[in-house]
C-alpha cells in the first residue's frame, strides 16, 4: 500500500470513529472551598480566604471576597443533578488553596457526595 493510501485510510478510520463517540461528562474545576465562610455580622471573622480585607454582606452562598462555602458546593451538585444526572464520567481538576489535611477532607466530602447524587458507571458501578 503506497503511503498516500495508507494516510486517506487513516484519516477515513479516524473520522469514522469520531463520529461514532459520543457521550456527556461533567468539567469540575477550581472549587476553592473555604470551610472556615461564616455567615458573620463581623466583616473580618467571615473568611479566612479573604485574608485581612474585610467582607461586608456575606450571603449564604458566599461572597466575592471568599472562596466557596460549603453551601455553594453542596448547591452546586444538587444542580449538576438536576441537569445532567447520568454523566458518563466526570472530569474534576484544579488547585485547593487550603493546606494538604483539610484538602484531603474536603476531597472526601465532595466525593463522597458526588458518589451519593450522581449515578455514573466511575462512582456507582450501575452501568
Ligand atoms: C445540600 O443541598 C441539598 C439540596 O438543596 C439540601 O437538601 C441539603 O440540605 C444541603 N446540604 C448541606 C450540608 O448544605
Amino acid at each position: 500500500m503506497d503511503s498516500l493510501r495508507f494516510l486517506l485510510l487513516l484519516m477515513h478510520s479516524r473520522i469514522a470513529a469520531a463520529a461514532t463517540v459520543q457521550g456527556h461528562f461533567w468539567h469540575i474545576t477550581d472549587l476553592h472551598l473555604d470551610p472556615e465562610y461564616r455567615v458573620a455580622t463581623n466583616p473580618l471573622h467571615v473568611c479566612p480566604s479573604a485574608g485581612s480585607k474585610p467582607v461586608s454582606n456575606a450571603g449564604t452562598w458566599g461572597n466575592y471576597m471568599c472562596d466557596s462555602p460549603w453551601s455553594l458546593i453542596n448547591s452546586s451538585i444538587y444542580a449538576m443533578k438536576a441537569i445532567l444526572p447520568d454523566p458518563d464520567f466526570i472530569l474534576w481538576t484544579g488547585a485547593f488553596q487550603l493546606p494538604r489535611s483539610k484538602a484531603c477532607v474536603a476531597v472526601i466530602r465532595w466525593t463522597f457526595l458526588l458518589r451519593q447524587e450522581c449515578s455514573f458507571a466511575g462512582f456507582s458501578g450501575s452501568r
